[in-house]
């Protein structure tokens, strides 16, 4: 199993007043100070435009990936400086097994390299670390190493960090089906109870809550299968920027953006008149 690397045990339940103060931004920009409950809880990232910001420098898209490592760790120290508690990242997708072989196993090495590497900053600044994603055809060394990272934080408790790795939203609810049929063909379930918040509980971070803030680099504008039930009602910004240029200016200014919105969830506004109710039509 774990061969060598290092045990996977939690560090002892280190108490929040002993996390490390996130970094600094490395421009001097000074987080903004929003309200605290008006922060989105959970922020999900698509980090995409790594092919096309190596593509513009002459370099293999494999660069891109590698300089898009520090892109999610700026915004980690962040979103840990103005409140967010959950950041979802996609780092690969159900779908990205379709590239070449050579960038796949670029993307499986780099995961497990960047989480190695990575697990002792963001253990000392309270992340805990999840993996979300489908087990099959997940190279096994990824999957240890996520499984040793998610035991060693899981005390942590300033913000979680789901690394979503073979995720596809898709996938995930079909998962949840399969699971709950056969809760219901064991006799566990009654198909009358089936509700929205039962099937949720089927999905895989069940006790994650729903994205409040969806953000996607590099100027596309679509989901791409990510977090497809969870982000339901989140409010989307899209930023031209690609990914290995963001950081947590850019979640700043997103979350700028979000502050400003009303969320209705299918309501009315408050304090809006309403206009006369037309006569039903026939
Ligand atoms: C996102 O960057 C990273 C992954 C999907 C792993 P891309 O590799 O999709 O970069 P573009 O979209 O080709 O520029
Ligand atoms: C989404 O980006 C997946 C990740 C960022 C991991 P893609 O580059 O795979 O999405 P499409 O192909 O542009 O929709
Ligand atoms: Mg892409």
């Amino acid at each position: 199993m774990g061969g060598s690397r290092r045990p996977a045990q939690a560090t002892a339940a280190r108490q929040p007043h002993e996390y490390r103060d996130p970094k600094p931004h490395a421009g001097g920009v000074q987080a903004p100070a929003f309200p605290k409950d008006a922060v989105p809880k959970h922020v999900a990232l698509v980090m995409d435009g790594n092919g096309r910001w190596a593509k513009e420098r002459g370099l293999a898209r494999t660069d891109g990936h590698t300089a898009g490592e520090s892109s999610l760790f700026d915004v980690v120290e962040g979103a840990a400086q103005i409140g967010v508690q959950y950041v979802s990242a996609y780092a690969f997708s159900t779908e990205n097994w379709k590239r070449s072989p050579e960038e796949i196993r670029f993307l499986m090495g780099f995961n497990i390299e960047t989480i190695h590497r990575r697990i002792d900053e963001m253990d000392e600044l309270g992340v805990r670390i999840r993996w979300c994603g489908r087990r099959p055809r997940l190279w096994k060394s990824v999957i240890r190493e996520l499984e040793i990272a998610e035991e060693r934080t899981k005390n942590n408790t300033r913000l979680t960090l789901a690394m979503c790795i073979n995720y596809g939203g898709r996938a995930e609810i079909v998962d949840a089906a399969t699971a709950l049929a056969e809760a219901v063909r064991e006799g566990r379930v009654d198909p009358k109870d089936i509700d929205e918040e039962l099937f949720a509980s089927y999905l895989d971070e069940p006790d994650m809550p729903d994205v409040d803030l969806f953000i996607r680099s590099s100027g596309e504008q679509r989901t791409s299968n990510f977090l497809l039930w969870q982000s339901a009602y989140a409010e989307m910004v899209f930023d031209d920027v690609l990914w290995p240029d963001f950081d947590r200016t850019h979640l700043f200014k997103a979350v700028e953006s979000y502050v400003s919105r009303d969320r209705r969830y299918g309501g009315a506004l408050p304090n809006v008149v309403s206009a006369a109710p037309r006569p039903e039509t026939p």
